[in-house]
């Protein structure tokens, strides 16, 4: 991710989690995609879910690339979804019930904006399902 594109998805970031709603939109969307992605979710502590991907989400944001502790945190996130069997094919409705909440959220939500995020999901999808790491 370039600084630009960084600084839209932080900025992006602020404005959509100004919204008290944002993360519970996201997965009332995601969760709603099909009974399969349901499944996942049945009998989870959701509230906590919601904390560590929000907590998450604030941490790519603010974080440049090669800083310590992150591709190690990345590795610890792919292995916690290899253990649940999440394959690929579900990490692209993840991704686009992501990039509709934003756009719901942002209220200066523009295609730059769409861009910075996708770009953002994208590198760390291909961090989380690198099965060599
Ligand atoms: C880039 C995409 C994703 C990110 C960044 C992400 C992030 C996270 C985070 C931070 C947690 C909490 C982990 C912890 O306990 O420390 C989590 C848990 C979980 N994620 Fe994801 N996730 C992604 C995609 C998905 C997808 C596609 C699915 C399923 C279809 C999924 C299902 C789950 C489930 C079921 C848990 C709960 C595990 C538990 O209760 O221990 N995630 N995710």
């Amino acid at each position: 991710m370039n600084e630009i594109d960084r600084k839209r998805f932080r900025e992006s970031l602020r404005r959509s989690t100004a919204n008290d709603q944002f993360i519970d939109r996201f997965y009332d969307r995601f969760v709603g995609q099909s009974d399969e992605v349901a499944a996942f979710f049945h009998n989870r502590d959701m509230p906590q879910i919601k904390q560590k991907l929000l907590t998450t989400l604030e941490m790519l944001a603010d974080t440049t690339e090669g800083q310590p502790g992150l591709g190690m945190y990345m590795e610890m996130l792919g292995k916690i979804h290899r253990r649940l069997n999440v394959e690929r094919r579900f990490f692209a409705g993840w991704r686009k019930a992501l990039v509709e909440t934003v756009a719901e959220c942002d209220s200066e939500f523009s295609e730059e904006t769409r861009l910075a995020w996708e770009r953002a999901i994208d590198h760390v999808i291909e961090r989380m399902l690198d099965l060599t790491s």
